[in-house]
């Protein structure tokens, strides 16, 4: 994803520069050219030597080298760079940015660089908190850089609190966000539902689904890597929280209903991707039901559809999508839930075709508007949700 782009990787001196080097690894795999610029102090934790192994370019720490390729080697590294990412960043570091200051390699390269700038300060907790060091961090957000937070936790100097380098996949995420494609969805709200919904039979027990979340999990990280503002209601799933967007947990359909028509007014494109019961038990026993004769009948009541609540409740403007699995008469089954429920595009895929079911990384959508009928090939979920979010793009224009 980071193809062609070039990413200045500036390390500064932390306990938290050893990180850097995954990180470096990290954004190399995803084929970006990563140029390390590293402070005097950081050396002492890591050496130069280590990020040139990794990157296979020049880690440059000294402004006055003799031997790099350029004779004004800051400003030629500047012009190359996409993307600007300091980690760690000591306070001292945040500071002299803050206000301009450009006394070695790297701060009078990243002051001649014009793209975004990611800065992740990692420091003891009463350094990370104190006045000075927040007001230098908001004056680096007034000149426009993104300040990821440090993590929390114990730190090399025994204290527990905020201040710890966030973990490298942490760190990706931004520099995706930042640069791996067009922000065509900057502005937009997204509201994504995903997973399955559980509805209690009694406290041991539950009606579920196959769904493991992934399909809405792709839709909500590659709307975010688009520039939206996402806000993903998940059922119960074995996946983490995704970085970039508010994760509203819910449990059973009710829950979903009223997350999710909580947020309707917030949202300009709807993306229904959960798997709701369409069936909940239609009483829950407070008690565990004991085995009692040969067989159990279990009365069931129909739960609220959510996506033909919002296709009747839509605001103006607002786009709307479902998703519609099925095995048999994919085209003819899902036209109908476009009708009947409102919404704009459904997203059908048949249960029965290789790639498609549940649980894998891959998917054989068909979408279905009023405009007409578009066959996916079998795609990555990450790749079909981009289309899915084309297609809600052209839909809301
Ligand atoms: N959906 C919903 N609320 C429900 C049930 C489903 O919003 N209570 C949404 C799903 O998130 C999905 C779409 O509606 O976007 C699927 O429609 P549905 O008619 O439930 O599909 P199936 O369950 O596949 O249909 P059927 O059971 O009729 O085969």
């Amino acid at each position: 994803m980071l193809k062609n782009k070039t990413i200045l990787l500036g390390v500064t001196g932390g306990i938290a520069a050893y990180k850097a080097a995954y990180l470096a690894s990290a954004l190399v795999k995803l084929h970006a050219c990563v140029e390390v610029v590293m402070t005097a102090n950081a050396t002492q934790f890591i050496p130069p030597l280590t990020f040139e192994q990794l990157t296979g370019n020049r880690c440059a720490v000294d402004t006055f080298d003799r031997n790099f390729p350029h004779k004004v080697e800051h400003i030629a590294l500047a012009d190359k760079t996409d993307l600007v990412l300091i980690a760690p960043a000591t306070a001292n570091v945040c500071a002299k940015l803050a206000h301009g200051i450009a006394d070695d390699m790297l701060t009078t390269t990243v002051l001649a660089c014009r793209g975004p700038k990611l800065i992740a300060p990692a420091m003891n907790t009463k350094m990370y908190e104190n006045q000075v060091t927040q007001d230098n961090l908001d004056l680096l957000r007034r000149y426009g850089w993104e300040v990821i937070a440090p993590a929390e936790g114990r730190l090399a100097c025994g204290a527990l609190g905020p201040g710890k380098m966030p973990e490298p996949e942490l760190l990706i995420q931004h520099v995706l966000r930042a640069v791996a494609m067009p922000h065509d969805l900057a502005g937009k709200r997204v509201l994504v539902s995903a997973g399955p919904t559980r509805e209690a039979i009694d406290p041991v027990r539950f009606l579920s689904n196959h769904s493991t979340g992934k399909m809405g999990y792709a839709v909500a990280k590659m709307a975010a890597f688009r520039g939206a503002e996402v806000v993903l209601v998940s059922g119960p799933t074995a996946l983490e929280p995704p970085p970039l967007m508010e994760t509203v947990p819910v449990v059973s359909a009710q829950e979903m209903f009223d997350a999710v028509t909580a947020r309707q007014d917030w949202a300009d494109i709807i993306v229904m991707a959960a798997a709701v019961a369409d069936y909940a038990p239609a009483e829950v026993s407070d008690d565990k039901l004991k085995k009692d004769g040969a067989g159990l009948t279990l009365p069931l009541r129909r739960t609220r559809d959510i996506l033909g609540w919002l296709g009747e409740h839509r605001r103006a403007g607002q786009v709307l999508c479902g998703f519609s699995m099925e095995t048999r008469d994919l085209v003819e089954n899902s036209r109908l839930k476009l009708e009947k429920k409102g919404a704009d595009l459904i997203c059908a895929n048949n249960l029965k075709q290789a790639g498609a079911g549940f649980g894998v990384d891959t998917n054989v959508l068909t979408l279905i508007s009023a405009k007409g009928i578009e066959e996916l090939p079998l795609l990555s979920k990450e790749a079909a949700a981009n289309h899915v979010l084309d297609a809600l793009l052209a839909l809301s224009r």
